[in-house]
Protein backbone atom coordinates (compact mmCIF):
# COMPACT_ATOMS: atom_id res chain seq x y z
CA UNK A 1 0.00 0.00 0.00
CA UNK A 2 1.44 3.92 -0.99
CA UNK A 3 1.39 6.09 1.88
CA UNK A 4 -0.60 8.55 0.36
CA UNK A 5 -3.25 7.45 -2.57
CA UNK A 6 -5.10 9.59 -4.19
CA UNK A 7 -8.05 8.63 -6.41
CA UNK A 8 -10.50 10.56 -8.17
CA UNK A 9 -9.76 14.23 -6.54
CA UNK A 10 -11.66 17.05 -7.59
CA UNK A 11 -11.49 20.11 -6.01
CA UNK A 12 -13.97 22.77 -6.49
CA UNK A 13 -14.89 26.26 -4.93
CA UNK A 14 -18.06 28.48 -5.15
CA UNK A 15 -17.11 32.30 -5.92
CA UNK A 16 -20.11 33.54 -5.80
CA UNK A 17 -22.78 32.08 -7.95
CA UNK A 18 -20.54 30.04 -9.61
CA UNK A 19 -18.27 26.71 -8.78
CA UNK A 20 -15.25 26.70 -10.27
CA UNK A 21 -13.59 23.61 -10.93
CA UNK A 22 -9.81 23.66 -9.48
CA UNK A 23 -8.73 19.66 -9.33
CA UNK A 24 -10.72 18.08 -11.81
CA UNK A 25 -9.74 14.19 -11.19
CA UNK A 26 -6.64 13.51 -10.10
CA UNK A 27 -4.93 9.67 -9.62
CA UNK A 28 -1.52 9.40 -7.80
CA UNK A 29 0.00 7.09 -5.36
CA UNK A 30 2.75 8.01 -3.19
CA UNK A 31 5.56 5.35 -1.69
CA UNK A 32 7.25 5.82 1.83
CA UNK A 33 10.72 7.49 0.66
CA UNK A 34 10.12 9.18 -2.51
CA UNK A 35 11.01 12.67 -2.51
CA UNK A 36 8.19 13.22 -5.26
CA UNK A 37 8.28 17.21 -6.82
CA UNK A 38 5.28 19.12 -8.38
CA UNK A 39 5.01 21.41 -11.10
CA UNK A 40 3.38 22.88 -13.41
CA UNK A 41 1.88 26.43 -14.63
CA UNK A 42 0.61 29.18 -11.96
CA UNK A 43 -2.96 28.22 -11.34
CA UNK A 44 -3.04 24.74 -12.06
CA UNK A 45 -3.82 23.52 -8.66
CA UNK A 46 -0.67 22.80 -7.43
CA UNK A 47 -1.04 24.72 -3.71
CA UNK A 48 -5.19 23.05 -3.98
CA UNK A 49 -3.66 19.30 -4.14
CA UNK A 50 -1.15 20.11 -0.82
CA UNK A 51 -3.70 21.90 1.19
CA UNK A 52 -5.83 18.87 0.54
CA UNK A 53 -2.99 16.52 1.25
CA UNK A 54 -1.92 18.44 4.24
CA UNK A 55 -5.34 18.52 5.88
CA UNK A 56 -5.41 22.15 5.36
CA UNK A 57 -8.68 21.94 3.19
CA UNK A 58 -11.19 19.22 2.21
CA UNK A 59 -11.45 17.37 -1.08
CA UNK A 60 -15.34 17.83 -3.22
CA UNK A 61 -15.06 14.66 -4.15
CA UNK A 62 -12.61 11.67 -4.61
CA UNK A 63 -10.60 9.72 -1.86
CA UNK A 64 -7.43 10.71 -0.35
CA UNK A 65 -5.11 8.22 1.54
CA UNK A 66 -3.06 8.30 4.18
CA UNK A 67 -1.25 5.68 5.65
CA UNK A 68 -4.35 3.69 4.43
CA UNK A 69 -6.66 6.69 6.75
CA UNK A 70 -9.42 8.66 4.29
CA UNK A 71 -8.71 12.27 4.89
CA UNK A 72 -12.22 13.17 3.11
CA UNK A 73 -14.16 12.16 5.51
CA UNK A 74 -12.82 12.82 8.72
CA UNK A 75 -14.15 15.32 11.51
CA UNK A 76 -12.38 18.47 11.83
CA UNK A 77 -11.02 17.46 14.93
CA UNK A 78 -9.50 14.39 13.46
CA UNK A 79 -8.22 16.36 10.47
CA UNK A 80 -6.38 18.30 13.06
CA UNK A 81 -5.02 16.09 14.47
CA UNK A 82 -3.49 14.54 11.65
CA UNK A 83 -2.53 17.69 10.72
CA UNK A 84 -0.39 18.31 13.66
CA UNK A 85 1.02 14.46 13.65
CA UNK A 86 1.05 13.34 10.75
CA UNK A 87 2.33 16.28 8.28
CA UNK A 88 4.89 18.88 8.38
CA UNK A 89 4.26 21.75 5.91
CA UNK A 90 6.61 24.18 4.71
CA UNK A 91 5.75 26.99 3.07
CA UNK A 92 7.00 29.92 0.63
CA UNK A 93 6.42 32.47 2.78
CA UNK A 94 7.90 30.65 5.70
CA UNK A 95 4.80 31.06 8.46
CA UNK A 96 6.66 31.83 11.22
CA UNK A 97 5.85 33.54 14.40
CA UNK A 98 8.07 36.74 14.43
CA UNK A 99 7.81 37.73 17.71
CA UNK A 100 8.89 34.40 19.43
CA UNK A 101 12.47 32.70 19.32
CA UNK A 102 13.84 30.40 16.87
CA UNK A 103 13.42 27.76 19.83
CA UNK A 104 9.68 29.04 20.59
CA UNK A 105 8.88 28.43 16.81
CA UNK A 106 10.12 24.88 16.54
CA UNK A 107 8.46 24.10 19.87
CA UNK A 108 5.24 24.87 18.92
CA UNK A 109 3.37 21.73 16.79
CA UNK A 110 4.79 19.67 20.54
CA UNK A 111 3.52 21.74 22.51
CA UNK A 112 0.12 21.70 20.82
CA UNK A 113 1.08 18.04 20.84
CA UNK A 114 1.42 18.62 24.96
CA UNK A 115 4.71 17.11 25.11
CA UNK A 116 6.73 17.39 28.17
CA UNK A 117 8.48 20.97 28.63
CA UNK A 118 11.94 19.47 28.84
CA UNK A 119 11.59 17.02 26.12
CA UNK A 120 10.33 20.01 23.57
CA UNK A 121 13.07 22.10 24.47
CA UNK A 122 15.73 19.42 23.55
CA UNK A 123 14.47 18.39 20.93
CA UNK A 124 13.85 21.83 18.96
CA UNK A 125 17.69 22.80 20.06
CA UNK A 126 18.38 19.50 18.12
CA UNK A 127 16.14 20.11 15.37
CA UNK A 128 17.48 23.72 14.87
CA UNK A 129 21.13 22.61 15.08
CA UNK A 130 20.79 19.96 12.70
CA UNK A 131 19.80 22.67 9.88
CA UNK A 132 22.90 24.53 10.91
CA UNK A 133 21.42 27.08 13.03
CA UNK A 134 22.96 26.32 16.42
CA UNK A 135 24.49 29.87 16.75
CA UNK A 136 20.71 31.35 16.52
CA UNK A 137 18.57 29.42 18.80
CA UNK A 138 17.34 32.48 21.08
CA UNK A 139 17.26 34.84 17.73
CA UNK A 140 13.23 35.43 16.62
CA UNK A 141 12.65 34.86 12.60
CA UNK A 142 12.44 38.15 11.95
CA UNK A 143 16.17 38.81 12.98
CA UNK A 144 17.18 35.83 10.18
CA UNK A 145 17.78 35.77 6.43
CA UNK A 146 15.17 34.07 4.15
CA UNK A 147 17.61 31.14 3.97
CA UNK A 148 17.69 31.01 7.84
CA UNK A 149 13.83 31.55 8.24
CA UNK A 150 13.36 28.34 5.52
CA UNK A 151 15.32 26.57 7.56
CA UNK A 152 13.55 26.81 10.98
CA UNK A 153 10.19 26.61 9.44
CA UNK A 154 11.76 23.07 8.22
CA UNK A 155 12.92 22.09 11.67
CA UNK A 156 9.84 23.21 12.62
CA UNK A 157 8.05 20.88 10.29
CA UNK A 158 10.02 17.86 12.18
CA UNK A 159 9.11 18.95 15.34
CA UNK A 160 6.76 15.75 15.73
CA UNK A 161 8.11 13.04 13.45
CA UNK A 162 5.75 13.71 10.47
CA UNK A 163 4.67 11.06 7.97
CA UNK A 164 5.30 13.22 5.20
CA UNK A 165 6.71 16.97 4.48
CA UNK A 166 4.69 19.43 2.11
CA UNK A 167 6.91 21.85 1.15
CA UNK A 168 4.65 24.63 -1.78
CA UNK A 169 7.76 26.30 -2.99
CA UNK A 170 10.26 26.36 -0.29
CA UNK A 171 12.73 27.81 -2.30
CA UNK A 172 10.41 30.60 -3.83
CA UNK A 173 11.25 33.19 -2.19
CA UNK A 174 15.23 32.66 -1.83
CA UNK A 175 18.17 33.80 -3.87
CA UNK A 176 20.12 31.04 -5.44
CA UNK A 177 22.53 30.39 -2.88
CA UNK A 178 19.86 29.80 -0.02
CA UNK A 179 18.20 27.42 -2.57
CA UNK A 180 21.11 25.23 -2.68
CA UNK A 181 21.40 25.38 0.79
CA UNK A 182 17.51 24.49 1.46
CA UNK A 183 17.51 21.73 -1.28
CA UNK A 184 20.77 20.32 0.31
CA UNK A 185 18.36 20.12 3.47
CA UNK A 186 15.72 18.63 1.20
CA UNK A 187 18.09 15.78 -0.01
CA UNK A 188 19.36 15.23 3.30
CA UNK A 189 16.01 15.02 4.74
CA UNK A 190 15.11 12.24 2.17
CA UNK A 191 18.28 10.41 2.26
CA UNK A 192 17.49 9.93 5.98
CA UNK A 193 13.90 7.94 5.11
CA UNK A 194 11.42 11.24 5.10
CA UNK A 195 9.03 11.26 2.70
CA UNK A 196 8.73 14.36 0.41
CA UNK A 197 6.46 15.98 -1.37
CA UNK A 198 7.66 19.66 -2.84
CA UNK A 199 5.99 22.41 -5.61
CA UNK A 200 8.54 23.95 -7.27
CA UNK A 201 8.57 26.10 -10.88
CA UNK A 202 12.94 25.68 -10.92
CA UNK A 203 13.36 22.50 -12.66
CA UNK A 204 17.25 22.65 -10.77
CA UNK A 205 15.85 22.03 -8.15
CA UNK A 206 14.30 18.58 -9.06
CA UNK A 207 17.57 16.87 -9.71
CA UNK A 208 17.46 15.15 -6.38
CA UNK A 209 13.51 14.06 -6.85
CA UNK A 210 12.58 10.42 -7.88
CA UNK A 211 9.79 11.48 -9.58
CA UNK A 212 8.40 14.92 -11.30
CA UNK A 213 4.73 15.26 -11.69
CA UNK A 214 3.21 17.44 -14.09
CA UNK A 215 -0.01 19.22 -13.82
CA UNK A 216 -1.85 20.79 -16.01
CA UNK A 217 -5.47 22.96 -15.66
CA UNK A 218 -6.48 20.15 -12.62
CA UNK A 219 -5.21 17.07 -13.55
CA UNK A 220 -2.05 14.81 -13.84
CA UNK A 221 -0.38 15.47 -16.87
CA UNK A 222 2.72 13.38 -17.11
CA UNK A 223 4.79 11.95 -14.32
CA UNK A 224 8.93 11.35 -15.39
CA UNK A 225 11.15 9.67 -13.34
N1 LIG B 1 -10.23 29.72 -1.96
C1 LIG B 1 -10.35 29.82 -3.28
N2 LIG B 1 -11.48 30.29 -3.85
C2 LIG B 1 -11.63 30.37 -5.17
N3 LIG B 1 -10.67 30.00 -6.05
C3 LIG B 1 -9.54 29.53 -5.57
C4 LIG B 1 -9.30 29.41 -4.16
N4 LIG B 1 -8.05 28.91 -3.98
C5 LIG B 1 -7.54 28.74 -5.22
N5 LIG B 1 -8.41 29.10 -6.17
C6 LIG B 1 -8.22 29.04 -7.62
O1 LIG B 1 -7.77 27.75 -7.94
C7 LIG B 1 -6.81 27.79 -8.99
C8 LIG B 1 -5.57 27.02 -8.58
O2 LIG B 1 -4.93 27.69 -7.52
P1 LIG B 1 -3.60 27.13 -6.85
O3 LIG B 1 -3.22 28.09 -5.78
O4 LIG B 1 -3.81 25.72 -6.46
O5 LIG B 1 -2.57 27.20 -8.08
P2 LIG B 1 -1.02 26.85 -8.13
O6 LIG B 1 -0.84 25.76 -9.13
O7 LIG B 1 -0.53 26.60 -6.76
O8 LIG B 1 -0.40 28.20 -8.72
P3 LIG B 1 1.00 28.94 -8.38
O9 LIG B 1 2.05 28.21 -9.16
O10 LIG B 1 0.78 30.33 -8.89
O11 LIG B 1 1.19 28.91 -6.90
C9 LIG B 1 -6.55 29.26 -9.28
O12 LIG B 1 -7.25 29.62 -10.43
C10 LIG B 1 -7.09 29.95 -8.07
O13 LIG B 1 -7.58 31.23 -8.37
MG1 LIG C 1 0.78 27.60 -5.47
Amino acid sequence: MSLVEIAGLEKGYRVGEIDVPVLKGIDLGIDEGEFVALMGPSGCGKSTLMNILGCLDRPSKGRVLLKGQDLSHLSDRNLARIRRDEIGFVFQSFNLIGRMSNLKNVELPMTLKETARGIRRDRARELLESVGLAHRLDYSPSNLSGGERQRVAIARALANDPSIILADEPTGNLDEKSTNEIMDIMYQLNKEGHTIIMVTHDIETTKHCSRVVWMRDGLVQEVTS
